[in-house]
């Protein structure tokens, strides 16, 4: 395996509020390697927006990282002074978001927003950071890029937007870039040639890559490995084959079968129920209230990761020796034979 980048362990990250503090990642643990990307999925209000601002040092200002550890590079992020936090924030770390409108500035051309980001993070003469913006809007594929300079924001469409908010991010050659949910904005067929885009860099520049989605569809095309994230915590992770095909916590199981594919036929099942209110997270496997596959244990102790393979770990208790051996849904069992039939 290549050398990891990120190390992210035992993070917690609370808010405090008036009514008292929402635990919004309660221990996550996960690693970064050089070039590959890791994708975090999981419903609205899983903790994966905090995930990568707590690693970004972007973290509201009622939030604060309450235990774990964030290192990158030898820093100790968790530790670290908003100035020093700053210069690595945009210069090796950098974020695209949901919305490319918040990034960019809509009183300046786009190509004064990308000569005044190089100049920031490199010393370099006007002419060179002109000719820097250029070849990177080259980059991110968009036709004309001397013209494209002299307009504004809003000549841009939403896709094209947001191919300019790339190139922005790469402009400092950052060894992470996170992408929060980058198409949700966007309509279908737009979102598609922004993951293939997002793809080709990868390739290009051997960039590490975070991506957030909910879209399951999305991740297929785009990770290397996948993290599953239910009230704050990491439930599953898995190279994409292994939480695709092979999954093992229940959550994950649930997310899958209201994926749309070969299998479900159109026939989506919506998980039941709701996620925990995380003011106060309930003890144990916090699917529990949610699973029919729940044991006694799950109410009572927060199960660990178990390992799988190499590189595939899950909490659940179905993992320890003495749980029942219970089949999944037909669904998951139907898509793993897919699989293993395909991979012979
Ligand atoms: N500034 C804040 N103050 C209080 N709660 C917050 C704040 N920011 C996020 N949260 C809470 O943290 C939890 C995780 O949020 P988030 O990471 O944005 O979820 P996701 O990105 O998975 O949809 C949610 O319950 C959210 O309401
Ligand atoms: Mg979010």
């Amino acid at each position: 395996m290549k050398d990891k980048i990120l190390e992210v362990k035992d993070l917690e990250v609370s808010f405090r509020t008036y009514a008292g503090d929402v635990q919004a990642v309660r221990g996550s643990t996960f690693d970064l390697y050089e070039g590959e990307t890791l994708a975090i999925v999981g419903e609205s209000g899983s903790g994966k927006s905090v995930t990568v601002k707590a690693i970004m040092g972007l973290l509201a200002t009622n939030g604060y990282y309450k235990n774990g550890s964030i290192m990158f590079e030898g820093n100790e992020i968790t530790e670290m002074k908003e100035r020093d936090m700053h210069s690595i924030r945009g210069n090796k770390i950098a974020m695209i978001f949901q919305d490319p409108m918040t990034s960019l500035d809509p009183t300046m051309t786009v190509g004064k927003q990308l000569t005044e980001t190089i100049k920031l993070h490199h010393d370099v003469t006007k002419k060179e950071a002109h000719d820097r913006a250029v070849n990177l809007i080259e980059l991110v594929e968009i036709p004309e890029p001397a013209s494209r300079m002299k307009q504004y924001p809003h000549q841009f469409s939403g896709g094209m937007r947001q191919r300019i908010v790339i190139a922005m991010a790469l402009a400092c050659e950052p060894r992470i870039l996170i992408a929060d949910e980058p198409t949700t904005a966007l309509d279908v067929t737009i979102q598609a040639q922004i993951i293939e885009l997002m793809n080709d860099l990868k390739e290009k520049l051997g960039v590490a890559v975070i991506f957030i989605t909910h879209d399951l569809g999305v991740v297929a095309n785009v990770a290397d490995r996948v993290a599953v994230m239910y009230a704050g915590r990491i439930v599953e992770i898995g190279t994409s084959n292994e939480i695709f095909y092979n999954p093992y916590h229940p959550y994950t199981w649930g997310l899958m079968t209201s994926m749309p594919d070969l299998e479900t036929e159109g026939k989506l099942l919506a998980i039941p129920g709701t996620p925990p209110n995380l003011l106060h997270p309930p003890v144990g496997d916090a699917f529990a209230l949610r699973s029919e596959y729940a044991m006694e244990i799950d109410f009572e102790e927060a199960p660990p990761l178990f390992k799988i393979s190499e590189t595939h770990y899950a909490a659940t208790w179905l993992l320890h020796e003495y749980a029942p051996k219970v089949t999944p849904p037909a669904i998951i069992v139907k898509r793993k034979e897919r699989f293993s039939e395909v991979s012979e």
